[in-house]
C-alpha cells in the first residue's frame, strides 16, 4: 500500500476506482499518452480498468490538486520488472509521470517528482533514481533537469508499448547527489558560533519577508520559489533566519541565483558574500556556470563583481515590463535586467 504524500499544492495518494471519470477526462487527450508511449484512454470503463490493473501497483500515485480535490495526473515509482533500462540495479528505481493538459506549465509535476525523489531516497533507501524520455519530449526532459537529474545514456531501437520504434534518453540522480542537494548543510562546522545554512524544501513562504527584500513583488517570487533551492542562513543558537538565497537549475549546466537577501540589521557583515561563496561550492559539481540578474544599481552590481561575477548580457525593460509598479533603488528607477555570470 502506498502512503499519502503532500506538497504545497498537491496530494499524492493511491488511485481509487471512483477516480475513473477524472482519469478519463485527462487521459483521453491524444497530447498526453502517446508521447509517453501509451494510448489515449478510450472510455471511462477503460480508465477504470487501468486503475484496477496498472495504477494498483505500489507507489503509483494520483496527482490530486489540493484546491479542488480532483486527480489531474499520475506519478509513480517503478522498481524491478517495471523498469525500462537494463542499466538499472535492484536498489534503483524509475519515476514516471504525466499531467492533464490544462495543468501543463505550472510546475506541478516537478513538485510531485521532488516529493517522489524524497520518498525514494529518504524512505525507500534507493541508491539511484532514473527517468527516461523519448527523443523530442522536451517537456519531460525539462522536468528531470529541474529536479536535479542529469543525462546518463541513450538507448536506440526501443519498441514503445504502442509498438513503434523509438530512441529513449535516460537521466539519473544518485542518492549521493540528492543528499548533497537536500541535506542539512553546515557552513564551517568546526566554528561553533558560525551561522548555519539549511536547504528548506517545504513551507518556503515562511521566509517571504526576507525574500521580498530582494524581490519586492510576491508574484515574481512565485515564478521561481517552488522550483528553486531555497537556502536559509540562521544563527545556530537563536535559530533566527537572517539571510536567504534561491538558486534554480536552468539546464545545460547553468544555475541561476534568483534571490539573495540579508536582513537589514545583519547587512554589511559579509553574510551575503559568505552565502554566495557557499553556493559556488555547492553547485560546482553540478553546474559549470552560475548566472545572476540584477537591476542597474551601483551597490548591487558592485557586490556581485566583488564576488567574482562578470557582466554577461542585458534584458532590456525587464523591470518595467514584468513588475506592476516601478522599482526604485538608490533613487533610480530600475528598467533593464543586467546579467552577470561566474564559472564554477
Ligand atoms: C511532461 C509533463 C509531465 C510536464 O509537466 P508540467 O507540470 O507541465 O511541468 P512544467 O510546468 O515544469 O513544464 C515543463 C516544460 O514543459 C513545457 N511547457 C510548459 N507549458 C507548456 C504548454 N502549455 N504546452 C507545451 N509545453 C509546455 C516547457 O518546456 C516547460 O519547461 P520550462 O518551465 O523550462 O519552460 C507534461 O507536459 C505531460 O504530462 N506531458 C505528456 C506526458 C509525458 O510526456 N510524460 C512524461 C513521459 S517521460
Amino acid at each position: 500500500m502506498s502512503n499519502c504524500l503532500e506538497t504545497s499544492r498537491l496530494i499524492l495518494r493511491p488511485w481509487q476506482e471512483a477516480d475513473a471519470e477524472s482519469l478519463y477526462k485527462y487521459a483521453k487527450d491524444p497530447a498526453v499518452g502517446p508521447v509517453a508511449g501509451w494510448p489515449p484512454h478510450a472510455s471511462v470503463e477503460h480508465s477504470r480498468e487501468i486503475i484496477r490493473t496498472v495504477f494498483s501497483e505500489p507507489e503509483t500515485y494520483a496527482v490530486v490538486l489540493k484546491e479542488t480535490g480532483e486527480p489531474v495526473g499520475s506519478a509513480g515509482i517503478m522498481r524491478g520488472d517495471g523498469m525500462h533500462s537494463a542499466d538499472m540495479q535492484a536498489d534503483e528505481a524509475e519515476i514516471g509521470y504525466w499531467i492533464g493538459v490544462p495543468y501543463w506549465g505550472k510546475g506541478m509535476i516537478p513538485e510531485a517528482v521532488r516529493c517522489l525523489l524524497r520518498r525514494c531516497f529518504a524512505d525507500l533507501g534507493m541508491s539511484a533514481v532514473w527517468c527516461g524520455f523519448y527523443d523530442g519530449n522536451r517537456q519531460s526532459q525539462r522536468v528531470m533537469e529541474k529536479c536535479g537529474l542529469t543525462y546518463h545514456h541513450t538507448e536506440t531501437g526501443k519498441v514503445s508499448p504502442l509498438g513503434d520504434v523509438r530512441t529513449e534518453h535516460f537521466m539519473r540522480i544518485t542518492a549521493e547527489e540528492w543528499n548533497l542537494r537536500n541535506g542539512i548543510l553546515r557552513d564551517s562546522p568546526d566554528l561553533n558560533d558560525s551561522p548555519e545554512i539549511c536547504l528548506v524544501s517545504s513551507d518556503k513562504k515562511r521566509y517571504l519577508s526576507l525574500l521580498l527584500l530582494a524581490d519586492e513583488q510576491e508574484s515574481m517570487i512565485d515564478r521561481y520559489l517552488e522550483r528553486g533551492d531555497l537556502y536559509v542562513m540562521r544563527d545556530k543558537q537563536a535559530h533566527d533566519a537572517f539571510a536567504v538565497a534561491v538558486v534554480t537549475l536552468e539546464g545545460e549546466g547553468v544555475c541561476e541565483l534568483k534571490n539573495l537577501a540579508v536582513s537589514p540589521q545583519c547587512q554589511r557583515k559579509g553574510m551575503g558574500k559568505r552565502m554566495v561563496e557557499y553556493l559556488f561550492g555547492r553547485y560546482k559539481g553540478m553546474c559549470h556556470t552560475m548566472l545572476v540578474g540584477t537591476g542597474d544599481s551601483r551597490q548591487t552590481v558592485g557586490f556581485y563583481l566583488s564576488c567574482g561575477f562578470t557582466y554577461s548580457h542585458t534584458v532590456p525593460d525587464f523591470f518595467t515590463q514584468h513588475y506592476d509598479h516601478l522599482i526604485v533603488e538608490e533613487g533610480q528607477v530600475l528598467r533593464d535586467m543586467l546579467y552577470f555570470r561566474r564559472t564554477l
